[in-house]
């Protein structure tokens, strides 16, 4: 499979000029925007909402947003989400008494809906569910902070959940969450990863001053993922 996706996870963007670094990155070829939701109760850090998500689209930005809620509870902030413009939404399953319930109401919502998975999180939440979910997302760090080291062991936990997306023989992206670089891009893919989160690797990466300063590393990024061949 060749249809690897690049979402720069705009967490470490430059918040200050938060919809011309989401143009740059856009305009250099990245294919999603992440949108890391969180509430200092799931996670111990504070960052954006719904606002934030409809301020991008009133300036413009048409790629699809991939939010990542790291809150609880889920429910309350889902249709707010889909009104703000969100294409995915992403929960983690600890953060919902309901999981099915929370899933159903993504879609009902007009959005795409995925289950997170911390380092420790069992695949097992997906036993009963996974008709009704459209992406995976693996975290390779523990959810709060960008700029962590990818825990190795989420390689294994690709290739499980590939299997698991095979056998169901649905359209499921698999997607993996932090600690992802030009270094290491390749073997995450190889395991089975098609949609790569980077925050950190990308956005640390630029001089703010030059609007092409994604260009480079992504067309990098790319370049590794053209030598995996299939996934
Ligand atoms: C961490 C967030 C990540 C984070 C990744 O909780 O979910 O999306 O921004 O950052 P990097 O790529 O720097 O590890
Ligand atoms: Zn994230």
């Amino acid at each position: 499979m060749s249809d690897y996706q690049i979402a720069p996870s705009i967490l470490a963007a430059d918040f200050a000029r938060l919809g011309e670094e989401v143009d740059n990155v856009i305009a250099s070829g990245a294919d999603i925007v992440h949108f890391d939701v969180m509430d200092n109760h799931y996670v111990p850090n504070l960052t954006i909402g719904p606002l934030v998500c409809e301020a991008l689209r009133k300036h413009g930005v048409e790629a699809p947003i991939d939010v990542h809620l790291m809150v609880k509870p889920v429910d309350r902030i889902i249709p707010d989400f889909a009104e703000a413009g969100a294409s995915y939404i992403t929960f983690h399953p600890e953060a919902s008494e309901h999981i099915d319930r929370s899933l159903g109401l993504i879609r009902e919502h007009g959005c795409r809906a995925g289950l997170v998975f911390n380092p420790a999180t069992p695949l097992s939440y997906l036993d009963y569910v996974i008709d009704k979910v459209d992406m995976i997302l693996l975290m390779s760090v523990n959810p709060g902070f960008g700029g962590q080291s990818f825990i190795p062991g989420t390689l294994d936990k690709l290739r499980a959940a590939r299997r698991i997306i095979d056998e169901s023989g649905q359209a499921i992206r698999l997607e993996v969450d932090g600690g992802v670089k030009m270094d290491n891009i390749a073997e995450i893919a190889a395991a089975g990863a098609d949609t790569f989160v980077s925050g950190s690797g990308i956005f640390g990466c630029g001089q703010a001053d030059d609007p092409n300063h994604y260009d480079s590393i992504l067309r990098q990024m790319r370049k590794q993922l053209e030598q995996v061949g299939s996934v």
